[in-house]
């Protein structure tokens, strides 16, 4: 299980024994250009963010076994600390496939995690993905945090979009994709699983930006 769950379950392995030689080392050139734009350590005003620990466990578990804060995401709430650990291992082996990025947030100058966030490079698209410790609500950091990504994501070579999702209903995630720029462009329906609320595939708002005109 993933603590954001917004990528995991969408590698498709199989293909890569479809694809031809080439095509496979033209896939791991794109990757190994797209690794070498992506920092390990990102430093914002108030954040830092950074690549998750084993150790984190703990913080990870404090959010992400919330109810109120895992009411919209697309992964079940976390009920034992071993799953979180679980998740921590996977962020690992995604980050070193260059499958998915992601970062756990902390105040800029303090060890606690608060949130996470990860990003999502395919070709020439990005998305990604953030979440945070109830605690932390309301102050701006949601904002802050997917600015800092949503620029690192335009830097990376050959995006020429970035977008995300979220449920339709979920207010304060859209408003923080729109204050960092992303534009409305559509509800897609039946888009995803909210098992917190439901089994039944939701409407999704789905939100970009175009980096590159041509
Ligand atoms: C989404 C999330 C990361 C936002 O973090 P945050 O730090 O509180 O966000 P910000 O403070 O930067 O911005 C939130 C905005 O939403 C608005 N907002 C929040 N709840 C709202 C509501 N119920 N109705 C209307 N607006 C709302 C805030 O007023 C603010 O907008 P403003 O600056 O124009 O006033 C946080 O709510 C969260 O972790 N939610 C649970 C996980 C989640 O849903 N992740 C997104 C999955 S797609």
């Amino acid at each position: 299980m993933s603590a954001l769950n917004l990528f995991a379950h969408q590698r498709a392995g199989s293909d890569s024994h479809r694809r031809s030689a080439r095509a496979r080392g033209t896939a791991a050139a794109l990757c190994a250009s797209i690794m070498k734009g992506i920092p390990e350590v990102l430093t914002t005003h108030r954040l830092q963010l950074r690549r998750p620990r084993i150790t984190d466990a703990e913080d990870v578990f404090a959010y992400a076994s919330d109810i109120d804060v895992t009411h919209f995401m697309d992964w079940p709430n976390h009920k034992t600390m071993s799953t979180v650990v679980d998740w921590l291992s996977a962020c690992t082996s995604l980050w070193e496939s260059g499958a998915e990025f992601t970062w756990l947030i902390t105040p800029r100058y303090e060890e606690r995690v608060i949130g996470a966030i990860s990003l999502r490079v395919v070709e020439y698209k990005a998305d990604f993905g953030y979440v945070l410790n109830r605690q932390f609500w309301g102050r701006g950091l949601g904002t802050e945090a997917a600015s800092a990504i949503v620029d690192l994501a335009a830097s990376v070579d050959g995006v020429y979009r970035v977008w995300a999702t979220c449920d339709i209903e979920n207010v304060a995630s859209a408003r923080v994709l729109e204050k960092v720029g992303l534009v409305r462009e559509g509800i897609l329906r039946r888009w995803a699983r909210r098992p917190n609320i439901s089994s039944v595939p939701r409407d999704a708002l789905v939100y970009g930006k175009v980096i590159r005109d041509a």
